[in-house]
């Protein structure tokens, strides 16, 4: 393939991501938008491999790459449970991270190129060393994420005394070892540099994520998706390869609006995510993640059968979806729900959280694949002012995201963060199988309220009964 042929490929490609990303803000374009991309990537890497800068020589190699890479990928995506899908992506944000510090390695150590000038030397070592910076923290900090999503960490922020400073000063060190990099006489002078700061930088990655309270996990997932794009940018310097840097900037700057997004939706500032300590820290003690709440109250517990009842005799009910729907896979009974309950002519709507479930979409997704209308699909600003109009509301498997505590309660950990105001219906019901503390581990006193019914199961389990029982 000519050199002029590849870059008309590379366009082309790059119109079909931004067609891509564009398909990707709505659900009902959502599968249209990943046919994009799969077309561009497609067309991306045929006319990287086929283009003048591989050699026949090379072609061993990609195949070889090619099969062990894509081996592991169909394996891993067959294998992962809907419910793993956040953890996966931060494993796979921290490969763009891993793969960012060795190109630029790899690069800095290639002898082969000769650069004309003094100035486009040190413009590539400057690629260099911000490249694998980039990289570093992206790759370390998405493996904590990793660690912390997948419960193996847990969601307390670390907070060591003095941490702002310590980053200060790693910042410092990593700007004195940049000077030391350029000036090096020798490879191996500037290897040594390069090498303090990838490990510096990996120490920030890991420090600024241990730190991070549980109830901003969804910032620091997306916050990491951009990282890993600008890592990807990075890697497209270095190679002087014009698609990785326009893929990367389109990642990297759709990461960052999605973290405002987060931001707003949590009713915090971008800043103090990244200072750390919310979700547990502040205000009163949180318990861990799941762990029992303290008791603070009575409860009234309600059978699936009465449930039923309730439901059969409201004229509108809210249903919210949480993690625990994804947990239990109930994504299927609650549309037949849905649709049994309209068939009465009850009116159903879904009230969505920004940061419902464990990524950004989830319950959207999940809705989505059980063929859930998406027009009774409502964001939380759409429905929050309808719940003291609404029967029931019915909370399946969600905690955090509908905590009263976040408005009541100045000294809770989770205070200010907007949430879905169940407890407005004329009656909620929760639906969980415990009285455990969700992702934030917060108490929810939702749970006592004198509207309030807990039905205690698996959300799959009991919603089932729920269903035979209005079938009946
Ligand atoms: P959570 O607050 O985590 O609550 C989920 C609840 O589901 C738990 O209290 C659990 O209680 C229940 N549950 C678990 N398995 C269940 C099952 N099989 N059947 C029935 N219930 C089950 O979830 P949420 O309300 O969706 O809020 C999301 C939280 O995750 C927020 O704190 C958010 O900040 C955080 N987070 C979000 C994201 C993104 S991007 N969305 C990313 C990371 C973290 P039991 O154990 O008693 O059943």
């Amino acid at each position: 393939m000519t050199a002029s042929l590849a870059t008309v490929a590379y366009i082309g490609a790059t119109i079909l991501f931004i067609l891509s990303l564009g398909g990707l803000s709505n659900p009902e374009t959502a599968r249209r938008g990943n046919v994009f991309g799969i077309v561009g990537m497609t067309l991306a890497v045929l006319a990287t491999v086929l283009g003048p800068r591989v050699t026949p020589a090379g072609y061993a190699w990609i195949i070889g790459a090619l099969v062990v890479g894509g081996s592991i990928g169909l394996f891993a995506a067959k294998k992962v449970q809907m419910t793993q899908m956040p953890e996966l992506v931060a494993l796979m944000h921290s490969l763009v991270g891993l793969a960012a510090c060795l190109v630029g390695f790899a690069s800095y150590v290639d002898t082969s190129t000769v650069f004309p000038t003094e100035a486009e030397k040190a413009i590539h070592e400057i690629e260099v060393y911000i490249g694998i910076l980039i990289g570093a923290v992206t790759f370390s900090g998405s493996v904590i994420a990793f660690g912390k999503l997948s419960g193996k960490i847990g969601g307390k922020p670390m907070l060591l005394p003095g941490r702002h400073w310590i980053n200060l000063l790693g910042l410092l060190i990593v700007i004195w070892f940049g000077r030391v990099f350029l000036h090096a006489e020798t490879v191996q002078a500037g290897m040594l540099a390069l090498l303090v700061m990838t490990v510096i930088a990996l120490l920030f990655g890991v420090h600024m994520v241990m730190a991070i309270g549980g109830a901003d996990m969804p910032v620091v997932v997306s916050m990491l998706n951009s990282y890993s794009g600008w890592a990807a940018a990075a890697t497209g310097f270095m190679l002087s390869n014009d698609l990785l840097i326009v893929v990367g900037a389109l990642v990297g700057s759709s990461g960052a609006i999605l973290s405002y997004i987060m931001c707003r939706a949590m009713n915090r500032n971008f800043i103090s995510v990244i200072a750390g300590g919310f979700g547990t820290g502040g205000g009163a003690p949180a318990p861990a993640a799941g762990g029992a709440a303290q008791p603070a109250g009575e409860v009234t517990p309600i059978s699936a059968v009465e449930t039923a009842e309730l439901l059969r005799e409201a004229k509108s009910v809210v249903i919210v979806p949480g993690y625990g729907m994804a947990v239990a896979q109930a994504q299927h009974v609650v549309c037949e729900i849905t649709k049994k309950l309209r068939e009465k002519g009850v009116t159903v709507r879904f009230g969505i959280h920004p940061v419902a479930g464990r990524m950004p979409g989830h319950m959207n997704v999940l809705l989505a694949e059980a063929k859930v209308p998406y027009d009774i699909v409502l964001e939380m600003d759409e429905i929050n002012e309808d719940f003291p109009d609404t029967d029931v509301s019915m909370v399946i498997g969600a905690n955090d995201i509908v905590n009263p505590a976040a408005q009541e309660d100045p000294t809770s950990p989770i205070a200010g963060m907007p949430v879905l105001e169940v407890w407005k219906a004329r009656t909620s019901v929760v639906m969980k199988r415990s009285m455990a503390s969700g992702y934030a581990g917060v108490d929810n006193p939702l749970f006592y309220k004198d509207n309030n019914r807990m039905l205690f199961g698996d959300a799959k389990k009991m919603l089932d009964e729920v269903l035979a029982a209005l079938n009946a």
